[in-house]
C-alpha cells in the first residue's frame, strides 16, 4: 500500500463520519455504474459540504450530476429557502439521483435539469454564490465561461479533477483530450485576473476560485 493510501485512510477515520444515506448512495453507484468512481464519496464530499456550510450559498449550480452525491453533499449548505440546480447529460442517470434526492428530505431545494450543460445554463438567469464543474473534461473551460457572468460577485467555483491522477505532470500524448484541456484549464484560471485560485490537492485536484470581478 502506497503511503498516500495509508494517510487517506487516516484522513477518513479522523473526519466526521458519513451518513448511512451516503455511503448507501456510494455503495448503489459502484454496484449499478460502470465508472463508479466518478461519484465524488466520503473524502472530497465532505470537502463539499463544508466549503458549502462556510458559504451559506442561496443558489447553487453544478454541471455533472452522475449519480447525485455531489449535489447532496453541496445542497446541506443551503440558507433557508436555497435552491441546487444540478445538470446532467445522460437521461439514464435521472431516476436513481432523485431517488435519493427524495430519500434526503432536500429534493425541494434540488432542481434536476437534463441536458447538455450547454444549453442548460443560458437558461438559467441566476445569480449563483457557488458552482461546481465536474462534467466532460474536454469542456472545462467552455463551461467556466459559460458559468462565469452567471457567477456572483464573491462567487465561489470549484472545479474538480484538476490534477488528472497526476497527468497534469507527465508528458502528454497529442491525442489526449482531456489532459491537454485541463492543463489548458489550469493555466487560463491561473492568470485569470478575475479570480483567485487555489488547488486543493485532495484526490483528483480540487480547484477553489473566488470571483473578484467581472
Ligand atoms: C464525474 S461525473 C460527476 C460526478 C458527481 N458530480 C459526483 O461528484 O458524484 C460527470 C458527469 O457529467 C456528465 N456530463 C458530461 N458531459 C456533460 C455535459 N456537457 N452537460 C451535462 N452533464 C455532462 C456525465 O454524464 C457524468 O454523469
Amino acid at each position: 500500500m502506497k503511503i498516500d493510501k495509508l494517510l487517506e485512510q487516516y484522513v477518513l477515520s479522523h473526519i466526521v463520519e458519513e451518513r448511512p444515506l451516503m455511503a448507501r448512495l456510494f455503495r448503489e453507484t459502484q454496484l449499478r455504474m460502470v465508472n463508479g468512481r466518478m461519484c465524488s464519496g466520503h473524502l472530497q464530499g465532505s470537502l463539499l459540504t463544508l466549503i458549502s456550510k462556510l458559504i451559506r450559498p442561496s443558489l447553487i449550480l453544478e454541471i455533472g450530476t452522475y449519480t447525485g452525491y455531489s449535489a447532496l453533499c453541496l445542497a446541506e449548505g443551503l440558507v433557508e429557502g436555497g435552491m441546487l440546480h444540478t445538470i446532467e447529460i445522460n437521461d439514464e442517470l435521472e431516476s436513481l439521483a432523485s431517488s435519493f434526492f427524495e430519500e434526503s428530505g432536500l429534493r425541494g431545494r434540488i432542481i434536476q435539469h437534463i441536458g447538455d450543460a450547454e444549453s442548460v445554463v443560458p437558461t438559467l438567469d441566476n445569480d449563483f454564490d457557488l458552482v461546481f464543474i465536474d462534467a466532460d473534461k474536454r469542456k472545462y473551460l467552455t463551461h467556466y465561461q459559460l458559468i462565469f457572468p452567471k457567477v456572483a460577485q464573491g462567487g465561489i467555483i470549484i472545479a474538480d479533477n484538476t490534477l488528472w491522477a497526476g497527468k497534469v505532470v507527465q508528458k502528454v500524448a497529442p491525442t489526449d483530450e482531456q489532459t491537454l484541456e485541463i492543463l489548458k484549464f489550469n493555466d487560463f484560471v491561473r492568470n485569470d485576473p478575475r479570480v483567485e485560485t487555489f488547488i486543493i490537492p485532495v484526490r483528483d485536484g480540487i480547484t477553489i476560485m473566488r470571483k473578484v470581478s467581472e
